[in-house]
C-alpha cells in the first residue's frame, strides 16, 4: 500500500478503573498523536481517523468496584470522565473517545460475535475452571493469579503476564490465587466458545513472520514477542465467560455468560468509528473494510501486543469483512526515578494531578515524554530530566531562539519582515532545513518519533548558529541591508519551526503562530524561502518557555521519597516478623541429554570488570577463557563492585549468540546462583584452569 486513501489510527482503549498515567501516554497516546497531526497535516485531515475510547469491561473494572465497594457502573462512569477530561486537557487529539459500555458497542461487539457464530468458528468446550468458591465465581483473567510458568513472575494474571508479556489460560499458573478472597480455588466443570487459534497460526506465520500480505516492516520488538507466542504454538482461546460484567454471549444455552473482554474491546474501534462517522455525516465502513485503501494502524504498550498482533487480527481476518493492521508499532514501558511505574504504589505521574499542578505546561511533558519514548527498549522518566530538557532544550533552546528573532525583527523593522538577498550562506542553511524535514518525514512515516523530534530540534539548533555565525544585532551597525537578509531567513527558519512544533508541542506551536501572524498548517517537504513574506507584520514577542526551577519539582521529589519511606518500612516489618518461607521456583520442563550437550560451559577468570555507563545493573567483563578473552556484560552491579570481582574464577555459557547490550556485544553468560538476598558466582571448588570444560 503505497499510497493508502485513508488512515484509520488507534490508541489502546485504557481500562475504566483509574485516571492515565505517564507510563500509559508514552506507550500509546504520546506517539499516536504525534503521529495523526503529522499524518493531517501531510495528508489532509479528512483522510485521517484517530479512535479512542474507555475499555469498560473486564475484571480489571470489577475488582475495582469491589475494592472501593460501588458498582462497576459507578467505577466507569467516574473514571472515563476523568481520563476524558485529561486527555482533552493534555491535547490528544483523538476524533472520538467512546466508551464500550455504549449500547452502540454492546450491539456492534454483539453482532460481530453473532457473524462468527454463523460462521461456524468457535468451538465448544467442557472444560475445568477455577472457582472461588466463597464469592461463588469462576476466576479467569484478573480474578486469579500465581506464577507465570514463563517467566516465574509470581503475580501473573490469569490471562497474561504483564512482564514478560505472555498470554496464559489460568491453569497454566503455578500456583493459583483469587484475587477477590485470595483463597486457592478448586476446579469446577463449565461449558464456553473457544476461538481456534490453532489453525490460524499458518496464516498468522505467512502474515507475520514472512510479511506476506502485509506491506510494512514491523518494529524488532513487536516481532520478537510474536515470534516467540508462534514458536510456542497458539491454543484455542475462550472467548466467553462466565461472569456478570460485560456483553452478554448472544447464543442460546449462554445465558448469564458474558463476552471475554479482549474479543469486545478492540471491537470498540470500530463501534467508536461508527460513532464518530454518525456524529460527522460520515460512512464508517471505508475506514475498516477497504482492504485496498486504509491503512490502520494501533498504538499501544507493549503488554497489548499478543492481542493486537494476534488475536485481534485473527478475529478480523476470520470475519472476512475486515481491514488487517499495516502496523502495531508496540512501545516498550517507561520506568521512573530508577524503579517499574506501579499504580498502586503510586510510583508514577497522574496526567490529571500534573495538569492540575504544572498548568499549561502540557508541551513540557509532552517533549520530555517524547525524548524518552520506549521505542526499542524500555525508558526512563525522571524528574531532574524533566527539569533539565525544559531548561537546556526548551527554555534555553527552542524558545530563546525563537524569543530572539521576534523580538530583533520589532527593534529593527517595527515588526514587519525585511526583504533579504540570500547569498551562499543562506542557501546552505536553507539547504540543510530541508534536508532536516526530509529526515523529519522519514523519521515519522517509520514510527521514530524520538529521532522525529531530534530533526526538529536540529532545525533549531540549525538556525541559532546561524544567528550566532551572523551577529545581526552587531552588524545592523555596519551592514542593514545584510542584516535584512540574516533576520529574514531566520524568520523563515522560525516559521518552519511552528509548523513542527504542531506536530510535537500543539500549545507552543499555536501561540507562536499567533506572535508570528500566520496560520499554516500544511506539512513542509522541503524549506520555503517565503513562508513569511516580504513586509508581512508580526505581533508581539511572547515567551514560550520559561525556566524550571529546583523549587517547581521539589514537591514531586518529596511525593516519592514518601513512597520510598513506606515502602522501606513495608519491607523493615516483613523482616521483622516472621520469615518468609520462600516459595520453592517450579521445574522448567524435561529436557533430553542432547539438550544438555548444547551447552558449551567452560572455566574462566574475570581480568577487567567496569561499570557500564548509565546502566544501574550491567557491568562489562573481561574474561579469560585460556584460549582467548571474551567480553561479558552481566547484570550484576547492583551486587558486586567491579574492582572486587577482579580474579573471581567464574563458569561461563561460552557459545551462547552473542548479544548487544547498551552497545557493547556480549559473548557469553556468567553462571550465578542466587542465594536469597544476592547472587553468587559459581566457580570450581579447586583452582582449575581457564577454559575446562564443565560437564
Ligand atoms: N484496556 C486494555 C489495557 O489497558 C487495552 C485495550 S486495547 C483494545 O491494557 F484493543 F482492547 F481496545
Ligand atoms: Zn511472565
Amino acid at each position: 500500500m503505497s499510497n493508502p486513501k485513508r488512515y484509520t489510527i488507534t490508541s489502546a482503549l485504557p481500562y475504566t478503573n483509574g485516571p492515565v498515567h505517564i507510563g500509559q501516554l508514552a506507550g500509546a497516546y504520546v506517539p499516536a498523536d504525534i503521529y495523526v497531526r503529522y499524518l493531517r497535516m501531510r495528508y489532509g485531515k479528512d483522510n485521517v481517523v484517530y479512535i479512542c475510547g474507555s475499555d469498560e469491561h473486564g475484571a480489571a473494572i470489577t475488582m475495582k468496584a469491589i475494592k472501593e465497594g460501588v458498582t462497576p457502573q459507578e467505577i466507569v462512569d467516574k473514571y472515563h470522565e476523568i481520563i476524558k477530561k485529561s486527555f482533552a486537557d493534555f491535547g490528544i487529539s483523538f476524533d472520538i473517545y467512546h466508551r464500550t459500555s455504549s449500547p452502540l458497542h454492546h450491539e456492534t461487539a454483539s453482532e460481530f460475535f453473532s457473524d462468527l457464530y454463523k460462521q461456524g468458528v468457535f468451538v465448544e468446550k467442557e472444560t475445568e475452571q477455577y472457582y472461588d468458591v466463597e464469592q461463588e465465581q469462576f476466576l479467569a483473567d484478573r480474578y486469579i493469579k500465581g506464577t507465570c510458568p514463563n517467566c516465574e513472575n509470581d503475580s501473573a494474571y490469569g490471562d497474561q503476564c504483564e512482564k514478560c508479556g505472555t498470554s496464559l489460560d489460568p491453569t497454566e499458573l503455578i500456583n493459583p490465587k483469587s484475587t477477590i478472597t485470595g483463597s486457592t480455588p478448586e476446579l469446577r466443570k463449565t461449558k464456553q466458545l473457544f476461538l481456534s487459534l490453532d489453525t490460524m497460526q499458518p496464516w498468522l506465520e505467512k502474515w507475520i513472520v514472512e510479511g506476506e500480505g502485509r506491506p510494512e516492516k514491523w518494529k524488532r520488538n513487536v516481532m520478537g514477542a510474536c515470534k516467540s507466542w508462534l514458536n510456542m504454538g497458539l491454543q484455542p482461546r475462550s472467548m466467553t465467560r462466565d461472569l456478570k460484567w460485560g456483553i452478554p454471549v448472544p447464543v442460546d444455552s449462554y445465558e448469564g455468560k458474558v463476552l471475554y473482554v479482549w474479543f469486545d474491546a478492540p471491537i470498540g474501534y470500530i463501534s467508536a468509528t461508527k460513532q464518530w462517522a454518525e456524529d460527522n455525516g460520515k460512512d464508517w465502513r471505508p475506514y475498516w473494510q477497504d482492504k485496498e485503501g486504509t491503512k490502520l494502524v494501533h498504538f499501544l504498550g507493549k503488554d497489548n501486543i499478543v492481542f493486537h498482533c494476534i488475536t485481534f487480527p485473527a478475529i478480523l481476518k476470520t470475519h472476512g469483512d475486515y481491514v488487517i493492521p499495516t502496523n502495531v508499532p508496540a512501545n516498550e514501558f517507561m520506568n521512573m526515578e530508577g524503579d517499574k511505574m506501579s499504580t498502586s504504589r503510586n510510583w508514577t505521574v497522574w496526567l490529571h494531578e500534573y495538569l492540575q499542578e504544572f498548568p499549561g505546561k502540557q508541551d513540557i511533558l509532552r517533549y520530555v515524554l517524547t525524548a524518552n519514548l520506549p521505542e526499542t527498549k524500555d525508558s526512563e522518566f525522571t524528574w531532574k530530566d524533566f527539569q533539565q530538557r525544559n531548561n537546556s532544550e526548551l527554555a534555553k533552546g527552542l524558545g530563546n531562539f525563537v524569543n530572539r528573532v521576534v523580538v530583533l525583527t520589532h527593534k529593527y523593522y517595527e515588526g514587519k519582515v525585511p526583504a533579504g538577498n540570500p547569498g551562499e550562506m543562506e542557501s546552505q542553511l536553507m539547504a540543510s532545513v530541508s534536508k532536516d524535514l526530509q529526515r523529519l518525514t522519514d523519521h515519522m512515516e517509520a514510527y521514530e518519533f524520538r529521532m522525529a523530534l531530534t530533526a526538529m530540534m536540529d532545525i533549531m539548533r540549525s538556525g541559532d548558529k546561524y544567528l550566532a555565525e551572523t551577529e545581526p544585532w552587531k552588524l545592523i551597525k555596519t551592514d542593514a541591508e545584510r542584516t535584512a537578509t540574516v533576520m529574514n531567513t531566520a524568520l523563515q527558519v522560525v516559521g518552519h519551526l511552528s509548523i513542527l512544533m504542531k506536530a510535537f508541542l500543539p500549545f507552543s506551536a499555536d501561540k507562536l503562530q499567533q506572535i508570528l501572524g500566520i496560520e499554516v498548517s500544511d506539512w513542509k517537504l522541503s524549506a520555503q524561502s517565503d513562508l513569511l513574506p516580504i513586509g508581512h507584520q508580526i505581533n508581539d514577542a511572547e515567551m514560550l518557555f520559561s525556566m524550571m526551577e529546583d523549587e517547581h519539582i521539589a514537591p514531586q521529589l518529596a511525593k516519592l521519597d514518601a513512597i520510598r519511606k513506606d515502602k522501606a518500612a513495608i519491607a523493615a516489618a516483613a523482616a521483622a516478623g516472621a520469615t518468609a518461607v520462600k516459595e520453592p521456583v517450579a521445574l522448567k520442563d524435561e529436557i533430553t541429554y542432547e539438550d544438555f550437550a548444547k551447552l558449551d560451559i567452560r572455566v574462566g577468570t574475570i581480568v577487567s570488570a567496569s561499570k557500564v555507563p548509565k546502566a544501574d545493573k550491567l557491568l562489562e567483563l573481561e574474561v579469560d577463557l585460556g584460549f582467548e578473552k571474551r567480553t561479558v556484560v552481566s547484570g550484576i552491579a547492583e551486587h558486586f563492585k567491579a574492582e572486587d570481582i577482579i580474579g573471581q574464577q567464574v563458569c561461563v555459557l561460552a557459545n551462547l549468540a552473542p548479544r548487544k547490550l547498551r552497545g557493547i556485544v556480549s559473548n557469553g553468560m556468567i553462571l550465578m546462583a542466587d542465594n536469597g538476598d544476592g547472587l553468587s558466582f559459581l566457580s570450581p571448588a579447586t583452582e582449575t584452569g581457564n577454559g575446562e570444560v564443565v560437564s
